[in-house]
């Protein structure tokens, strides 16, 4: 198969590294790509806004087959225009894609099918929104109801706080994405990442991970997309696994087959862990970025035909194999993320840090020039370690990043600290 993969983050090179994998592969292409992604696909510009340009690239180069990376060509409908071509793919039709695009469309569905997540209200004007909001307890969580690229969500400790969040929200902080603002019970627990394939009637649990918000050691400092994750969550055991088919995921693929909006593609629940059990903090339509890259580590069976049997709805006879090993990946971030990155910084090293055993690099935001591979984003390397602990992995990724020489980034150095404090412990 000709297989177009769209986007060029730490995601995609995971996914092309486990797509390249495939027998059933012929050739990748990846739109736009990276340095790294370039070195299994060949990468293309194209405007994926554009789709009559998608559609035509498609029929030039004969793709049969279209991974979508990222929500937002998902959320604007890409998948559609590809339905309507009579193009399979991997990804959500603008519909289903709703359930990351608008907050407030995901809360109402978990209204309507008993899915555990925190208590809401949702507002299309200030006054109602602060009204609201004094008669509720803080800390309380303030989020744009669409997509804000991560940064729409604000957990205030006050309700002064939580205020001037509204405002900002309905003053166009976020653009469209604030116009209608959520807010919500504050849950108290440990967060999770879960995935599931969804075919529109059965979903397929993949493996868990973890990842880490914030830039600083520690968790301290603002929140990011991710420094780095592993897999598996250790509080994710086999019957919290369980626990979140059943009440949230199974619950969510009949609800929107029932609606006529049937969910195709993987599933990313953000989960709390509380004392109660699993609640849904919010849903992506996409893998994560970085779960992505320690996900695709662990994997043992073929991406291509899970995605195949996900796009042709026969997933209730499919099965998926994993590595017992722990998966961790260590994002290298040019200096000046979450904020404004330092683009354009050499980075060198890249083939010894790669060369260490059980150590896969992936490419988050870089470009080559000549011989050189340059720094051209935020999170610009995700460098990514098997081990038979989390200890190890961590052990074997740190080692890899000593021998990469980038004066322009840094990264935390501290990634998996609460899974490895259980190991010590023992629990
Ligand atoms: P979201 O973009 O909805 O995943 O929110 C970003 C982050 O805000 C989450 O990963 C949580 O750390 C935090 N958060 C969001 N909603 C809640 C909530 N209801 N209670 C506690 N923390 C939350
Ligand atoms: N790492 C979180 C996300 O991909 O949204």
């Amino acid at each position: 198969m000709n297989v177009l993969l769209i986007g060029g983050g730490g995601r995609e090179h995971a996914l092309a590294w486990a797509l390249s994998a495939s027998p059933l592969l012929t050739k990748l292409y990846a739109a736009p790509g990276n340095a790294g992604i370039a070195e299994l696909a060949a990468c293309v510009a194209l405007n994926t806004a554009d789709h009559a340009a998608v559609l035509r690239f498609i029929a030039e180069n004969r793709i049969n087959f279209v991974v979508v990376g990222p929500e937002a060509p998902l959320v604007a409908g890409l998948a559609d225009a590809l339905t309507a071509a009579g193009i399979k793919h991997f990804g959500p039709s603008k519909a289903a894609a709703q359930l990351e695009g608008s907050k407030g469309f995901t809360k109402d569905l978990c209204r309507e099918a008993g899915i555990p997540t925190a208590a809401y209200g949702r507002f299309n004007d200030a006054d109602s929104a602060k009204a609201y909001l004094a008669s509720q307890a803080v800390p309380i969580v303030v989020k744009a109801d669409g997509l804000a690229a991560g940064k729409g969500v604000v957990v205030a400790t006050t309700r002064a706080e939580a205020e001037a969040a509204i405002e900002a929200c309905f003053a166009g902080a976020f653009g469209a994405a604030g116009a209608e603002v959520v807010i919500e019970e504050f849950l108290e627990g440990e967060e999770a990442s879960f995935f599931a394939l969804c075919d529109g009637k059965t979903a397929l649990a993949l493996a868990t991970a973890q990842d880490h918000k914030r830039v600083g050691d520690g968790d301290t400092g603002p929140n990011t997309g991710g420094m780095g994750a592993y897999s598996p969550a250790p509080i994710m055991t086999p019957d919290m696994c369980a626990r979140t088919m059943d009440e949230i995921i199974n619950p969510t693929v009949r609800t929107m087959a029932a609606r006529g909006t049937p969910f195709k593609g993987v599933l990313f629940a953000g989960l709390m862990i509380t004392a109660q059990g699993p609640k849904l903090i919010e849903y992506n339509v996409r893998f994560g970025d970085p779960e992505t890259q320690v996900l695709m580590t662990r994997l043992q069976s073929d991406l291509l035909a899970a995605m195949v049997a996900t796009s042709d709805g026969v997933l209730d006879h499919f099965d998926l194999r994993w590595r017992n090993e722990v998966a961790l990946t260590v994002v290298l971030a040019a200096k000046g993320y979450p904020g404004t990155p330092e683009k354009g910084t050499e980075i060198r090293g890249l083939d010894a840090a790669g060369s260490v055993p059980d150590v896969e690099i992936f490419h988050a935001g870089t470009r080559r020039d000549g011989e050189r591979i340059l720094a051209d984003g935020g999170r610009v390397l995700n460098v990514t370690a098997l081990g038979a602990s989390v200890a190890e992995a961590q052990a074997r990724a740190y080692e890899a990043i000593a021998k990469i020489d980038w004066p322009g980034g840094f990264c935390r150095h501290d990634i998996g600290w609460r899974a490895v404090a259980r190991e010590k412990q023992g629990v």
